[in-house]
């Protein structure tokens, strides 16, 4: 097996052959699916405000074109907006303003080329059930353009109902690289268009501009944390890549997580005065406790976990490590018999599966497995369920609030 150094090596020397510029490797690379399309193609949905009135729709064209989204609640389209242009050949459109809880049709491009007739639903205000999709880890090895095992996770997640995706990292496996990107969405398309896609920066994406470019996020200064509230669901995103040297060697260039870093104050902040029948879930790619064997607890990540302790903290989603692991509840990084915070690790969609340590004392479940997490939350009772790509579900898991 190529060392791992050769292949970070790789990968950047990957980098300089690529993208001279980023953005006009994009572009490259958009050319490449057919010359002279300008139909628009990897439409998006994420949210950049709060999700119960707004929405945000990204697309790619082969050749310049323009940006609009025309919308409404039927085909007749009575709404449109125009958006600014990311590159010359990927698109972005806000939409703000929205009705809550609804149901929109949309269609996006210009007279030059309109998409398909397409849907998304905005966010209940408050207590309505939600649920939501967890998975992480869709890379292939590098050099590698073939996503099948990626492309049937997300064919399988696509198929449920679910109002949002939380993806915890390692799309990729550089992030430099737009062919991958290409790839990566390619692979993906009923997942994305199912509903909003929210994404988390992983070690393999290098802090990538493409993954900042092709991502809108809350994240307006490109940070890699950012939070929205979706129902009576509080989602915290962080960032464990907080430079290019901790993503290529985190144990020689710790991630800036303690308490006196900027995300560290950002997360206490945060999570403050959240409503007390609020879920808080917290997504992160590289775990701070993990029984994996091919990486294990990331210590550096770990002082951050202060925060989940001291402000109950329901469940914390991780990738990294390929594979499903559910932790009995933790406090202080140690199994508790009372309350305390659930650790799942969420790694099995598509990327090459690692060994776990089974015997663990702080896991509930595990297993190296291909999969896809589905959340489903119904006021007081949240319901967790780890599913193979054949929709059968493997773990499960119920909390309740108040008991
Ligand atoms: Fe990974
Ligand atoms: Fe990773």
């Amino acid at each position: 097996m190529m060392n791992r150094k050769i292949k970070i090596f790789l990968c950047f020397a990957s980098v300089i052959v690529l993208s001279l510029s980023i953005a006009s490797a994009y572009e490259n690379a958009a050319s490449f699916k057919s010359i002279g399309d300008n139909m628009p193609d990897n439409i998006h949905l994420s949210f950049k405000s709060d999700p119960s009135a707004s929405m945000t729709i990204v697309w790619d064209t082969s050749i310049p074109a323009g940006s609009f989204v025309q919308y409404g609640m039927d085909q007749h389209y009575k709404m449109a907006a125009k958006g600014g242009k990311r590159s010359s050949l990927l698109h972005e459109v806000d939409l703000i303003g929205l009705e809550s809880n609804t149901t929109y049709h949309y269609r996006c491009g210009s007279e030059d080329g309109w998409s398909q007739d397409h849907t998304f639903k905005t966010a209940p205000l408050e207590d309505d059930n939600i649920s939501f999709i967890v998975m992480g880890d869709s890379r292939n090895d590098l050099g590698k353009l073939n996503f099948d095992g990626w492309k049937r996770v997300a064919d399988a997640a696509a198929s449920d109902d679910f109002d949002f995706t939380l993806f915890s990292g390692d799309m990729v496996f550089c992030g430099f690289n737009p062919l991958e990107w290409k790839a990566f969405f390619d692979s993906a398309t009923m997942l994305m268009l199912k509903a909003p896609f929210m994404a988390v920066l992983g070690n393999h994406e290098f802090c990538s501009p493409l993954y900042f470019t092709l991502f809108a996020t809350p994240d307006a200064k490109n940070k890699g944390w950012y939070s929205f509230n979706y129902g009576n669901v509080h989602v915290a995103v962080l960032n464990t890549e907080t430079s290019l040297l901790t993503s290529i060697k985190p144990n020689l260039f710790p991630a800036d997580m303690g308490p006196d870093s900027e995300q560290y104050r950002w997360l206490e902040d945060d999570l403050s005065n959240l409503p007390d029948d609020m879920w808080k879930v917290v997504v992160l790619h590289r775990p701070p406790y993990s029984c994996g064997k091919a990486h294990g607890d990331q210590t550096d990540v770990q002082p951050i976990t202060e925060l989940f302790d001291e402000h109950n903290v329901d469940l914390v989603f991780c990738g990294h490590d390929h594979g499903y692991q559910r932790s009995k509840p933790m406090v202080d990084g140690k199994v508790t018999e009372g309350k305390g915070t659930i650790y799942v690790i969420s790694a099995g969609a598509g990327a090459p599966l690692y060994p776990l340590n089974e015997g663990d004392e702080r896991l509930s479940y595990a297993k190296s497995c291909y999969h896809y997490t589905l959340v489903e939350v119904d006021g007081n009772v949240l319901t967790l369920r780890a599913k193979y790509p054949d929709g059968e579900v493997f773990d499960s898991l119920t909390l309740k609030r108040g008991s």
